[in-house]
């Protein structure tokens, strides 16, 4: 397969939900590879990563408007005419689904709607990779090691609304662009974990924030198991496929593919936490919330996700281990304090290209 640097020079990428946590670091190993960037999500959030690494400098353009306006969106999209789109903007988080279902199923699945029904006439638009989860899967109580072949079908509104993603992104492949470009795919990662997340009610932002400021950290749900990854091993993996998918010939399938991490790196809540505390960065106080005010029957309590397409079909491999990956966090948190988070990040990035 061509080189990463030779592929995206130059190609004309559009990422939907650019200002977020993988969505900024996505942006960043684009810009690294020479692409050129054009944005569209919501305002980034005051002192989350987009804004801290001053990362707008990285896009051609950067438009900030909701996904639900649809006539914005279209018109952003005719003017922009890309080669490449990876839709991430999405309400992402499971307890918000359970507050508010009509926003998540909005945003999640109106808004892939409108993009999908934006692009039916730009020509130039190859490859599309939208970006779903692995928890659009029908949970099973036996062996919950899920590959793509398992059906999909969630329980909580969050997965749902991803799982209807799926379906209505397999149904425009073939209702609107059979035997033709754009090729549709869909991505499933597992619980993205890395520097530059700043969102409430993830482990990793509060667990960082228990560390800086030396708060307790209240873990909600410790024996729940997730398959943790460091957060450019999918964000890799999503250019890989759309560089697989780009060079495809025309009558290929809609297809959908998991990122996860190696099996034995599926662990619990508390375990990833102890591999936290074991570093010889300063320990946090840490507090098991009580069963009664626990959340449980919400999440599936088991979560594993077989990455073995990705691996034979992409050659995609998860460079870190979780130990290695928990040690990445925490030196990156270090070296926000004393350097700039932009030339942090970049460091980052090439270290990951770098290792083989
Ligand atoms: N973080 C994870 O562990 C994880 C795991 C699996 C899948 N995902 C998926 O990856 C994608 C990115 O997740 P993230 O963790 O970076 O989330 P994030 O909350 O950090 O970023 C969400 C992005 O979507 C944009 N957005 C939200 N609502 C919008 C709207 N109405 N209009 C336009 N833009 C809107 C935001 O502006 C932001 O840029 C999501 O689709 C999420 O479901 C995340």
């Amino acid at each position: 397969m061509i080189d990463d640097y030779n592929f995206w020079k130059n190609k004309k990428v559009l990422i939907t939900g650019h200002t977020g946590f993988k969505g900024s670091w996505l942006s960043l190993l684009l810009f690294n590879f020479g692409a050129k960037l054009y944005g569209y999500s919501l305002k980034p959030e005051k002192g989350h990563f987009f804004l801290k690494a001053n990362l707008k400098k990285i896009f051609t353009k950067s438009i900030y408007s909701n996904i639900l306006n649809y006539s914005k969106l279209s018109k952003s999209i005719k003017k922009i005419r890309p080669e490449i789109i990876f839709h991430l903007a999405a309400q992402p988080l499971v307890i918000n689904s359970y507050k508010n279902p009509r926003e998540t199923f909005d945003v999640n699945l109106m808004g892939t709607l409108n993009l999908l029904e934006s692009i039916k006439k730009i020509k130039t638009i190859k490859t599309i990779i939208i970006i779903t989860t692995d928890k659009v899967y029908k949970i099973k109580k036996n062996n919950p090691f899920y590959s793509e072949k398992n059906s999909i079908g969630a329980s909580d509104p969050y997965g749902t609304s991803k799982s209807c993603v799926e379906l209505l992104s397999e149904s425009y492949k073939y209702s609107y662009f059979n035997n033709k470009k754009p090729s549709i795919s869909t991505a499933r990662a597992g619980n993205v974990i890395g520097g530059g997340d700043y969102s409430k009610n993830r482990i990793i932002p509060d667990y960082l924030n228990a560390l800086n400021l030396n708060k307790i950290l209240t873990l909600r749900n410790p024996k729940f198991i997730r398959p943790w990854q460091y957060v450019l091993e999918p964000v890799y993996g999503y250019t890989l496929l759309a560089k697989k998918k780009f060079y495809r010939n025309k009558n290929e399938k809609f297809d959908s593919w998991n990122f996860a991490p190696n099996y034995k790196d599926s662990v619990s809540v508390k375990k990833l936490i102890n591999l936290f505390q074991k570093s010889k960065f300063n320990k946090t106080r840490v507090r098991i919330l009580s069963e009664k005010n626990r959340q449980s029957e919400k999440e599936t309590p088991i979560l594993k996700l077989n990455a073995s397409k990705s691996k034979k079909i992409l050659n995609w491999r998860p460079k870190f281990t979780l130990s290695e990956t928990v040690d990445k966090i925490l030196i990156w948190n270090e070296m926000i304090k004393s350097e700039k988070d932009f030339k942090v990040s970049l460091k980052f990035i090439n270290d990951y290209i770098n290792k083989s």
